[in-house]
């Protein structure tokens, strides 16, 4: 960026923006993260992408052809900050592991977007706290209070990675819901727990809606306001298969409208402490 650039969005009045998607398996999350963090990137925003799914594919999708290990899975990393050694059973292990330097070490930038790659939460029913989860947990933990920009998370199912401290910092939850019963309520379950962690902005996307019909229906099943929609189209999955990002205009769009509703929301509501207090 020129540093012209760089000082008219300095100089431009923006609020940060702390957005987690999520919803269920297949609904549109990464397509969605992807393009509203190109969306703000295009803007001169600073956007960190994260990818908090088990099944990381965000990087591919913003166009990174490098493969990138997630967090989860760099053990010496893991053990270097909890203290650790895996493998071992009942070990001790640090509960706040030093993550401040995580984020500029390891997230990797790919056309002005920095995309961090944390691998899964495995939440086991016993509620387990292996070391890589209390990384993980801590680093994004870390990323919501103190980063100063643009953050989208795209996140498993559901609110597993963040804490009641963690749920303040985030301006947005935005679930993406695609016509069809279990998605519906898989997103109203995810607005509760969202909800109960004391998330004050959750908001629902509809994606791969075909007619009139299936966005009333969205509309009418989910307990959140709608952003927008998405509609189904061919190009996006076509896109998928070669690697890239769809960007034809109506979806650009699309987009523009759910990003422009999102933030006018989130102005409007009643404001929370700024994630810089923290
Ligand atoms: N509006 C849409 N129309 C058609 N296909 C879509 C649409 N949105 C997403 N898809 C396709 O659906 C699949 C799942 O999308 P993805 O973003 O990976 O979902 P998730 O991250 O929620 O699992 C991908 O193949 C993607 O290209
Ligand atoms: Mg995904």
């Amino acid at each position: 960026m020129s540093r012209v650039k760089r000082y008219l969005r300095d100089l431009a009045p923006h609020t940060m923006m702390k957005i987690a998607v999520a919803g269920k398996g297949g609904v549109g999350k990464t397509t969605l993260t992807a393009l509203l963090s190109t969306l703000y990137r295009n803007e001169g925003r600073t956007v960190l992408a994260i990818d908090a799914d088990s099944n990381p594919n965000l990087a591919d999708i913003l166009g990174v052809s490098t493969h990138i290990v997630p967090l989860t899975d760099q053990k010496e990393l893991v053990e270097e900050r909890t203290q650790s050694t895996l493998g071992g059973f009942g070990g001790i292990f640090k509960l706040n592991p030093r993550v401040d330097d995580i984020a500029s070490k390891y997230a990797v930038e790919h056309q002005g977007i920095k995309v961090l790659v944390m691998g899964s939460v495995k939440v086991a029913e016993s509620g387990c706290a292996c070391p890589a989860n209390v990384l993980v947990k801590n680093l994004l933990s870390h990323i919501l209070l103190t980063e100063k920009d643009v953050v989208i998370c795209d996140m498993e199912a559901g609110v597993e990675h963040l804490g009641r401290g963690t749920a303040k910092a985030v301006d947005a939850m935005v679930v993406v819901v695609e016509p069809g019963r279990r998605s519906v309520e898989t997103a109203n379950r995810i607005y509760r727990l969202a909800r109960d962690l004391g998330i004050q902005n959750i908001f629902a996307v509809g994606n791969k809606v075909r007619n009139q019909e299936e966005k009333e229906f969205l509309e009418d099943m989910v307990d959140m306001e709608v952003l927008g929609t998405i509609m189904y189209d061919e190009r996006i999955i076509e896109s998928d298969m070669r690697g890239s990002l769809p960007q034809h205009d109506n979806l650009v769009s699309e987009i523009r409208v759910i990003k422009e509703n999102l933030e006018t929301q989130v102005k409007k509501s009643v404001p929370t402490k700024n994630s810089n207090e923290y």
